[in-house]
């Protein structure tokens, strides 16, 4: 079990999905169709695939003729996937831990995707998987990594207190090593030239609204459970508070970024 339950996972797919940079996204999928072997299916391996966020992207934006290799290690995640996606694509599912790096099962890929990760991961993973794309010359298209800055409005005087206790969170330990949080991208950035790629990054943020009242819900409950610990008690009762009482009024913007990183000769 990974701790990312489907109710979560369906929960922010939809400011996911809104956030993604359109062009980046396809130029991903442009990447897929190049090869050396165009008999060889078109395969994309998704890391940390949950119930299928990556596949879902790329198909709304005309990828319908790829074959998936999701990986991930929560079978009820894979499961879902494969039921909700089985009819319309050849999926592999694989079940394992992707900190067994030589074990990731990598072989044949034309691309390497991931939604929502990296930001989870360590800089000695994050080296380590590079280095393994790197030696087979495949691309690596990874959206969606928090970058660090949450805005909100109506402001309120203990926001940024509760930002920094929460960035401080994002680089607790969460089952792949000490994790990057903020710093993911420019560690994936590093890495990624220092084997010979190009890479490209863009900006991806969630800009929610009082349309998105149950992902913003979940956002400030979320928030609080990983601060509580490092702050004033009374304090942050009071910002989630004045957070739930104003979800009318309420906009916030959680930064991300897009990335892809393909090998000098095909950027
Ligand atoms: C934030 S979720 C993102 C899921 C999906 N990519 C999406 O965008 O909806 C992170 C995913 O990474 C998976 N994961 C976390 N740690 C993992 C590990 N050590 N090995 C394999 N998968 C892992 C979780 O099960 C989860 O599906």
């Amino acid at each position: 079990m990974s701790g990312f339950s489907i109710t979560w996972l369906d929960l922010r797919e939809d400011a996911d999905q809104r956030a993604r940079d359109g062009a980046l996204a396809n130029k991903a999928i442009a990447a897929l169709a190049q090869t050396h072997a165009p008999q060889a299916p078109k395969l994309a391996v998704d890391l940390g695939a949950g119930t299928g966020s990556t596949l879902r992207a790329l198909q709304k934006l005309g990828a319908n003729d790829v074959v998936w290799r999701l990986v991930d290690h929560d079978g009820a995640l894979l499961d879902e996937a494969l039921r909700r996606h089985r009819k319309e694509f050849v999926i592999e599912d694989h079940q394992c831990d992707l900190q067994i790096i030589d074990e990731l099962p990598l072989a044949g890929a034309r691309l390497v995707t991931a939604s929502a990760l990296f930001d989870l991961c360590s800089k000695d993973f994050i080296h380590a998987l590079c280095t393994k794309i790197g030696a087979q010359n495949t691309g690596l298209y990874a959206a969606l990594n928090y970058d660090g800055s949450t805005t909100w409005h109506p402001a309120h005087p203990f926001d940024e207190q509760v930002l920094a206790a929460f960035n401080q969170d994002q680089q607790r330990d969460k089952g792949l090593g000490p994790a990057l949080g903020p710093n993911a991208t420019s560690a994936l950035k590093d890495a990624l030239e220092s084997v010979g790629y190009s890479v490209e990054v863009t900006s991806s943020p969630w800009k929610l609204d009082s349309n998105d009242k149950a992902l913003l819900q979940e956002l400030i409950e979320g928030i609080r459970n990983a601060v509580a610990d490092s702050l004033d008690h009374q304090a942050l009762e009071q910002w989630v508070q004045f957070r739930l009482n104003n979800l009318d009024d309420c906009r916030c913007v959680v930064g991300h970024t897009d990335l892809l990183a393909l090998p000098n000769a095909q950027g």
